[in-house]
């Protein structure tokens, strides 16, 4: 894995947050299955139940390009410990990954720590597309 590589999509589309309520800019970049990046930051509203964070927002982006595979996420804020993604994104990551998903935060003071999201969302929720009804 080029941690590198992804660690940079992920700050240089930190950059792109916008973040003018909390000021807490996060940059998500994820790998997916092929080897393509995807990159987003998060996006807040004066609404803030309205708002979306980067990992969610770049896994769309992902989704919308028609990958749906992701391998690699690397997250970047200002937070030191580097800040681990919310549980809403670590659902939305297990939608579409296996627990051996690899998840790297960071900040740009170079402190990284490596996880997996089985460790992240351990017994996350899991439905089938057969118990909604839908053939
Ligand atoms: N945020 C993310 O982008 N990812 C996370 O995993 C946690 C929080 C954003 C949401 C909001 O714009 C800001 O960080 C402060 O909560």
């Amino acid at each position: 894995m080029d941690w590198d590589r992804l660690l940079a999509a992920a700050g240089a589309v930190r950059e792109h947050a916008y973040a003018p309520y909390s000021h807490y800019q996060v940059g998500a970049a994820i790998q997916m299955e092929d080897g393509s990046v995807f990159a987003a930051a998060n996006v807040e509203n004066c609404l803030p139940a309205l708002g979306t964070c980067a990992e969610r927002n770049a896994m769309a982006a992902a989704l919308s390009a028609g990958h749906r595979k992701p391998v690699a996420v690397a997250v970047m804020t200002a937070s030191s410990p580097p800040a681990y993604p919310c549980g809403l994104c670590r659902q939305t990551l297990l939608e579409f990954a296996d627990g051996d998903l690899k998840i790297l935060v960071a900040n740009p003071q170079g402190e990284r720590e490596l996880r997996t999201l089985a460790e992240l969302q351990p017994h996350g929720f899991q439905l089938k597309a057969e118990h909604w009804g839908v053939k």
